[in-house]
């Protein structure tokens, strides 16, 4: 899109004077700004009352940061409407399930099935597209901002209309419907379309297929908005790529089918600073994108350059960490590095927002740190074609992750991310890099495929899976796996019914845990581990034991367990192991799917690989605030201060090297 690592962020010139608009474009420059987002907010400015378009303020800035170098990742500004079209059209407003109103004064205060809203949010889409579609400084649509951040299910009567359409089309017919929502239970046979319900409030749970056909149709609804403008846009600008800013393991959308609809997958990330370990969740985050986006090169399009306004405490990014976080995306597949926002709000609710320019304006640490990393990143464009390789896929699955997590389980503690964060955690120790990769996706490049509480799975996937450790492949899956069909009905036979023949066993009952309450697990060689949340009560049909239960009445039973199944091998965890467990298992599973830790590295120091057809690039990074002495597996440049590196590179508390890896 750009010959150049993309560096800028969100600017809201329609907060500021001209004056101010001709300070920012030279700053800009002075930063090595190429890329900033415009417009996201700007509904109001630009149509101030309905029909009647200002586009004045948009061409006077849109040429003054291309005369400065400075392309143009343009808003569709429809996230928030203007009060005009909430006085014309009270309907758009979003109703929650209580049948509560939401109203402007904020933003995203608008629901997606609304008519009015789409014909308004559709015609000012147009005439924006028409009027810049000839402008040089034109590089990229964002459309919308953040779908679903703050508010992501509209339970009004349209929407209630929209979710009985959409369920028609599903099904086909209320037998179909009748008998994937397994209405026999508790008198909800329906027998009339205009019978459904959205799941409104109720006296007591709801039915869960009806809940998860919602959670489907409300990520399909807002990617129908989504799609209303990319097809306009598309039409009218059929050369400019188009995305809109993901929000990471973000619940309400299926990304893995927004993606697919994107030309360029890109993120918003702010990782709490207070928390130590914010490194590993961003990362985490960061080879979600990746895999988004089938390991092309995506953007960080948000990240605070300091501090949010929206914690309880906003704890601010201290020297270098914005810096490493930047090159913690670049090392995990992005090509672009952006923040919310430019220039730090005078007024309004995130005046204290921190911003690529602070209040305090040029003489600061933080506009300081900001010229630093532009700099650099203006020497990196050797980076631009390298891709990111990983060995090991978790496999992540957002209808499954909306069944989980649904009430009415054994163990309603039982949450998807936690599970997955303890997994990513110790690959993340290792420096073994990870994808995430749906359950249907063709698997067969990996070492290495953990498949966490993989609670519904479709036949497809069951038999991918399957497939997958047949012909060679090492799988290591977690309790509560495979115990549901598409529409949330048991596989019955015995648990984890399409598992069974893969993993050598059958699971007679689940035995959840009180909350506190532990037990331990005893490997074969007599080294103890705690656990907790639930155990498995396992029976072994041709599986060998690795691990058992020391108490409860499943005492000795097995709780971690391997089997040889075709060409490859599958392992199975029956509990919640601690963390020294997990590193046990995950020592033993990867040392048998051959993927060797990639670099021995003292704790807090971060190695990824990113290579093209003739490079290797290897990204340290020090998180700590000790100095560090690392072996290299080559000696090499690094591309940050253009210095040879021996096989041995020193980094200073906070340091980043990018060594370009000499051939061996
Ligand atoms: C994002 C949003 C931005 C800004 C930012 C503040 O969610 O896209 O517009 O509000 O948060 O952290």
């Amino acid at each position: 899109m750009l010959p150049h690592l993309i560096y800028g962020g969100d600017y809201n010139p329609e907060q500021w004077s001209p004056d101010v608009w001709r300070e920012d474009a030279q700053l800009m420059q002075e930063a090595g700004v190429n890329l900033i987002s415009l417009g996201v907010f700007a509904w109001a400015k630009i149509e101030p009352a309905p029909g009647q378009y200002d586009f004045t303020w948009l061409d006077q800035v849109m040429d003054l940061l291309y005369t400065h170098g400075v392309r143009v990742n343009l808003a569709t500004p429809t996230t928030s409407p203007p009060p005009w079209l909430v006085r014309l059209h009270p309907e758009i407003l979003p109703v929650t399930a209580e049948g509560v109103t939401l109203w402007h004064g904020s933003r995203r205060h608008y629901c997606p099935h609304s008519s009015a809203y789409r014909e308004h949010a559709a015609g000012l889409v147009k005439q924006l597209a028409q009027h810049v579609r000839d402008h040089s400084a034109l590089a990229m649509w964002h459309v919308d901002n953040e779908y679903t951040c703050h508010f992501g299910e509209c339970f009004c009567d349209a929407s209630v209309a929209a979710f009985r359409r959409w369920l028609e089309q599903r099904y086909g017919s209320l037998d179909a419907l009748n008998e994937a929502w397994g209405t026999a239970f508790w008198s909800q046979h329906y027998s009339d379309w205009e019978e459904i319900m959205a799941p409104r409030r109720t006296p007591a749970s709801i039915n869960p297929t009806q809940h998860l056909d919602w959670q489907r149709f409300c990520s399909d609804s807002w990617l129908v908005c989504f799609e209303d403008q990319k097809t306009i846009l598309r039409e009218l600008t059929p050369d400019t790529p188009i995305t809109t800013n993901f929000m990471g393991f973000h619940k309400a959308l299926d990304y893995w089918t927004w993606a697919a609809r994107e030309d360029i997958v890109s993120n918003d990330s702010y990782p709490d600073p207070s928390d130590p370990e914010w490194l590993i969740g961003a990362g985490m985050v960061c080879d979600l994108m990746r895999s988004l986006g089938k390991g092309q090169p995506w953007i960080l399009m948000e990240q605070a350059t300091a501090h949010v306004n929206w914690r309880q405490r906003n704890t601010t990014k201290r020297p270098g960490e914005m810096r490493l976080g930047s090159y913690q995306a670049l090392a995990r597949g992005a090509n672009g590095v952006m923040f919310f926002q430019w220039r730090a709000s005078q007024a309004g609710s995130e005046k204290f927002h921190s911003a690529m320019l602070p209040h305090a304006g040029t003489d600061s640490r933080v506009w300081r740190e900001i010229k630093q990393l532009g700099t650099e990143l203006g020497r990196l464009d050797a980076l631009l074609a390298s891709h990111v390789q990983s060995d090991v896929a978790i496999l992540f699955d957002w209808e499954n992750w909306w069944a989980l997590e649904q009430e009415g389980k054994p163990s309603n503690d039982l949450r998807l991310l936690p599970q997955i964060v303890a997994f990513y955690a110790e690959l993340f120790h290792r420096n073994i890099t990870v994808d995430f990769a749906h359950p249907e996706a063709d698997l067969t490049r990996y070492r290495l495929v953990i498949a966490p509480h993989l609670y519904l799975v479709s036949d497809r996937a069951a038999k991918n899976i399957e497939r997958y450790v047949a012909q060679g492949g090492t799988l290591l899956m977690t309790f509560f796996s495979g115990i549901v069909d598409g529409n949330d009905h048991i596989r019955l036979g015995g648990y984890p019914a399409p598992f069974r023949d893969l993993l050598g066993l059958w699971i007679e009952e689940f035995a959840p845990y009180a909350n506190a309450q532990t037990n331990g697990v005893e490997t074969v060689d007599g080294q103890r581990f705690t656990c907790d949340v639930w155990s498995d009560v396992i029976h072994l049909t041709g599986a060998e034991m690795l691990a058992h239960y020391q108490a409860d009445y499943f005492a000795n039973s097995p709780a971690v367990t391997r089997y040889r199944f075709g060409e490859g091998v599958s392992y199975y965890l029956g509990t919640a192991l601690a963390q020294d467990g997990l590193a046990w298992l995950l020592d033993q599973v990867c040392e048998k799917a051959k993927i060797h830790h990639a670099h021995h590295m003292p704790r807090g120091v971060e190695v990824t690989r990113r290579s093209d057809s003739a490079h290797t690039w290897l990204f340290v990074l020090n998180h700590s605030d000790e100095e560090v002495r690392i072996d290299l597996p080559a000696k090499g440049v690094d591309l940050l201060s253009d210095a040879a590196v021996q096989t041995s590179l020193h980094l200073e508390p906070k340091g980043v090297a990018i060594v370009q890896l000499a051939a061996t």
